[in-house]
């Protein structure tokens, strides 16, 4: 679907594309794949080094999979038997998100660390793996991805400057986000991070009870749309899949809101459509896709 959008957006070689809500990588990947030079920018230091590793760990394909291939060689790994010392470079990162998953895996869904921890860095390798052969097949150039950890709220300081970007293509947390911080608590406190400065800008986090949080996130979020808008070239999309998410069945954001909130910073809205979500438990029923494009 991302790659739909960015195709509408008719992103290629020498576009700038920005997610400004990165999470764990998804337009990065695909605007990369595309030839265009990406930046992402999210609050969270998890999602930075996870995407930094989808977009640049087929670079070092060749030797990651060596040093999978040897740390499998165990058949009853255990993420005490790997120290990140005797590695650098891509192959370093690629092994430090395999033992953050794995960490998850174990803590916050009690699963067999030694079996995780293999079939983590037996999945990862396989993607890496086939990203690389996707270059190579077609012969693509990918573009240069720039990940930063910031804050939507002030894109400048990402270094982004005003009226430079083709396209952003993104995905905001909900008025009720899941609590991103407290279910990569293990993940963030291996990287040494305090979980209350990241959940203090953590859009959707803020606020006692439903109706302080929403008015909270309302704010922040207009806050965004205008740093969105400020970035774009004129007539430069802005591509945005969002939730009319609802709390206690009452309170909630709509997409209207939301659409009303783009226009004051100068976007205008060119089509809204549904998106089916799958799954049953998802709670998020109602998704929209948003196009918009900058005035001018
Ligand atoms: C719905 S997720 C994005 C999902 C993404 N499209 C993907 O493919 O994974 C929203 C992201 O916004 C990030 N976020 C929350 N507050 C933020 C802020 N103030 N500035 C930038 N990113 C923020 C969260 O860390 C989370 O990764």
């Amino acid at each position: 679907m991302i790659r739909a959008l960015l195709n509408i957006a008719k992103v290629g070689k020498g576009s700038l594309v920005v997610d400004p809500f990165l999470g764990s990588g998804t337009t990065a990947v695909e605007a990369i794949l595309l030839g265009a030079d990406f930046v992402g920018v999210d609050v969270s230091p998890l999602c930075v080094k996870l995407s930094k590793v989808k977009t640049t760990a087929w670079r070092s394909a060749d030797k990651i999979k060596e040093a999978v291939q040897r740390l499998l060689g165990n058949p009853n790994l255990q993420k005490s038997d790997i120290s990140l010392d005797n590695f650098s470079g891509g192959v370093r990162e690629f092994i430090e998100i395999a033992l953050m998953v794995t960490a998850s895996d174990v803590e916050v869904r009690d699963r067999d660390e030694s079996r995780y921890l293999a079939k983590n860095l037996e999945k990862m390798l396989e993607s890496v793996i086939a990203m690389k052969k996707a270059v190579d097949e077609f012969g693509l150039e990918p573009g240069e991805p720039r990940l930063v950890r910031g804050d939507v709220r002030n894109l400048g300081k990402a270094k982004i400057l005003p009226g430079s970007v083709d396209a952003i293509v993104t995905s905001p947390p909900y008025s009720i986000a899941l609590d991103y911080v407290k279910n990569d608590k293990h993940a963030l406190q291996a990287l040494g991070e305090d979980l209350k400065a990241i959940r203090k800008d953590f859009i959707g986090l803020k606020g006692r009870g439903a109706k302080e949080r929403i008015s909270i996130y309302n704010e922040d979020m207009r806050v965004a749309f205008d740093q969105m808008a400020l970035i774009l070239k004129p007539g430069a999309h802005l591509m945005m899949v969002v939730g009319d998410a609802t709390v206690g069945g009452e309170e909630k954001t709509s997409t209207d809101e939301m659409v009303t909130w783009a226009e004051t910073s100068g976007l205008l809205l060119e089509r809204k459509m549904p998106k089916i979500v799958f799954g049953l438990y998802n709670i998020m029923s109602d998704e929209k896709i948003l196009f918009f494009r900058r005035k001018g």
